[in-house]
């Protein structure tokens, strides 16, 4: 059945439906969500991007309509004809936005009949990973989906329009680039007219923005794709999206100022949040010493304390062994009274043990002193010492790792979470946001027996650590900077080093001599002399963002089409097998 011109423009839609349009005449267009067929009435269920309205069949007075209304299925794509009513008292669904009102069907138009899908588009529904990334266009009909993509585009908005009004200018930047090592593993892009030569996708704009410093454009700004082929983890994608910066003649507070600036605008003006400022600030050193990792989650307590002074001299072997090599016992205070069992203690080991860690030794604060496997190797005065160091009161449990300081930190900052967790003692809808500044330039590779980056290496040394770039490097520190929201790294930059002399030191501080670093960042080097200026910036994961924005814990359920952890495709199936032809054309043969 066809309607006239007029029905057939869209008026709102489904979720702007409201009592103050009852009585006007409206047409909604969308998929059925559901039927449900009273013998006589017919009530369907019509849903667009906005959410969802009620349409009633009456066969009384259209049954022309009715007729078409009876033969509807889940995902059958229409529009609906009507004017607006208020539903009868008994029928009103508070529980729904246009619970109050319904759509007195008086035609209906089908596009397109829909097959039965293969789940149930709603949210909650189970239907496995699989199913529903191969039919991915389905499941982001669902509300849960739909509205965090939709919340993405807000977000996406309001950066813009916050770096628009600072003076930030969006430019885009080459995908087809030069491979730069440092970084994780690029993915390649063969090229056709240089057999054996290859693109590779950016990493970040990295280079690309410095050199646009150079040019002159003053602040720069790009909400763009990255790609990197590293192992994927649920904050992680091979290819992510960064909201990327860089400014020219600032120092760094007025860099990590701006930056605040837009993550506070994003907070208030996607979700109405607002992050007190200005954010906290801890060093790298410190965020070590007390969460064990860079990125703490500062929203509940239980900081680490070194009790390596403490438990020595010490007949228990595990400490005494790990503190005669060079290691620490680090410990926290759980403060749980009573939760955890003999057998949860225990399952304490095992859960480090996947972090490289050999155990965890626990004490309980009892009226009679510490019930621990360790408390008979102590003295009354030690334990006394260590209740005293870790705050404990009665019925508190202290958990230790005795390690190196790397693989302690790792194991308890992991069993930190793992028990805040377990005792729900994170609290939910509270975003505690810190930078975390000066970390140190380089660290030593056991794997690759040199210095590399902590972050990369066009980062900038402070000043005052210079003299020390070749006489001890692991002491300069850099003007570097993490911003960390609950726990998740959701930005990291820095100043940048803008003389060729300091960026030339810094290559051989990395084992880059001078022809390789020539051949791999000439173009960089011979930028530098033509008057850079001084300049720094920051990225920040546009992803882990809305993550944090909308709650997910998945970053698959903030980006419309996502990959799976082994970086495929399930709904094109990417990546492809390609012809003999192609790969000819490349100058590649299979191995
Ligand atoms: P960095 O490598 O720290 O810095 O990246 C910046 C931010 O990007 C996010 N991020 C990711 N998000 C999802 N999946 C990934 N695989 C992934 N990798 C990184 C993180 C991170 O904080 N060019 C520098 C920035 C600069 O110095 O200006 C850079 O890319 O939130
Ligand atoms: P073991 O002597 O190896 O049987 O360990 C005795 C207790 O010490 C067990 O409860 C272990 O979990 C714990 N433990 C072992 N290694 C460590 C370690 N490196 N740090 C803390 N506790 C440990």
């Amino acid at each position: 059945m066809s309607i006239g011109l007029k029905a057939m423009t869209r008026t709102h839609y489904c979720a702007d439906l409201n009592s103050r349009d009852c009585g006007a005449e409206i047409t909604v267009m969308g998929w059925v969500q559901s039927r449900r067929d009273l013998g006589g009435l017919i009530f369907i269920d019509v849903r667009d991007r906005s959410g969802i309205a009620q349409a009633v069949f009456d066969p009384e007075s259209q049954p022309g309509a009715h007729m078409v209304a009876h033969t509807l299925k889940p995902e059958y794509c229409i529009a609906v004809y009507g004017r607006l009513a208020m539903r009868p008292g008994n029928m009103r669904n508070p529980g729904m936005k246009t619970g109050d009102v319904e759509l007195v069907a008086e035609h209906i138009e089908i596009f397109n009949e829909s097959q039965t899908p293969p789940f149930v588009v709603e949210d909650g529904v189970e239907a496995g990973d699989v199913l529903k990334l191969k039919y991915r266009y389905l499941d982001l009909r669902t509300r849960g989906l739909m509205s965090r993509i939709l919340l993405r585009h807000r977000a996406s908005v309001s950066a813009r329009t916050y770096l628009n009004k600072n003076g930030f200018v969006d430019i885009e930047t080459p995908v087809l680039t030069k491979s730069t090592p440092e970084g994780a593993r690029d993915y390649l892009v063969p090229s056709r007219v240089f057999p054996g030569r290859a693109y590779a996708l950016p990493q970040s704009p990295q280079l690309f923005k410095q050199l646009l410093m150079i040019s002159g454009f003053d602040r720069y700004y790009q909400i763009v794709k990255c790609f990197r082929d590293e192992d994927l983890r649920a904050d992680r994608q091979p290819e992510f999206t960064q909201i990327d910066m860089e400014l020219s003649f600032v120092d760094m507070d007025t860099i990590m100022d701006i930056s605040e600036g837009l993550i506070h605008t994003l907070f208030d003006e996607v979700i109405g949040v607002r992050l007190p400022r200005p954010f906290a600030r801890m060093t790298y050193e410190e965020a070590m010493d007390v969460y064990g990792t860079d990125r703490p989650d500062t929203r509940f307590a239980m900081q680490l304390r070194d009790v390596s002074d403490l438990v020595v001299p010490s007949e228990f072997k595990v400490f005494s062994s790990v503190l005669s090599s060079g290691g620490v016992v680090k410990a926290f205070n759980v403060k749980d009274k009573s939760t955890f069992s003999r057998k949860d203690l225990d399952g304490f080991s095992a859960f480090v043990s996947e972090l490289g860690a050999k155990g965890v030794m626990w004490a309980r604060k009892t009226d009679e002193g510490w019930k621990s496997p360790v408390a008979k190797f102590l003295s009354k005065e030690q334990i006394r010492n260590i209740s005293q160091r870790l705050e404990m009161s009665c019925g508190d449990l202290a958990l230790f790792v005795a390690d190196t300081v790397d693989t302690a930190n790792a194991a308890l900052s992991a069993l930190r979470l793992h028990v805040a967790e377990r005792l729900d003692l994170i609290p939910h809808k509270t975003f505690s946001a810190l930078w975390v500044t000066t970390f140190p330039l380089l660290k030593w590779s056991e794997e690759d027996k040199r210095y590399t980056s902590v972050h990369h290496p066009f980062t900038a040394p402070f000043p005052a650590d210079l003299d020390l770039l070749e006489k001890a490097p692991q002491q300069v520190m850099s003007q570097a900077y993490d911003m960390v929201i609950n726990g998740s790294e959701v930005g990291g930059g820095s100043m940048r080093i803008h003389t060729p002399d300091v960026q030339e030191r810094v290559f051989n501080a990395i084992g880059l001599d001078e022809d390789a670093a020539q051949t791999k960042f000439g173009f960089l080097l011979e930028a530098l002399k033509y008057g850079a200026p001084p300049h720094g910036g920051i990225a920040f994961g546009l992803d882990r963002l809305i993550m944090l924005l909308t709650g997910a814990s998945s970053i698959r359920d903030v980006i419309a089409f996502p990959k799976t952890a082994s970086a495929t495709c399930l709904m094109t199936d990417a990546p492809s097998n390609v012809t003999d032809k192609q790969l000819d054309e490349l100058g590649i043969k299979r191995k």
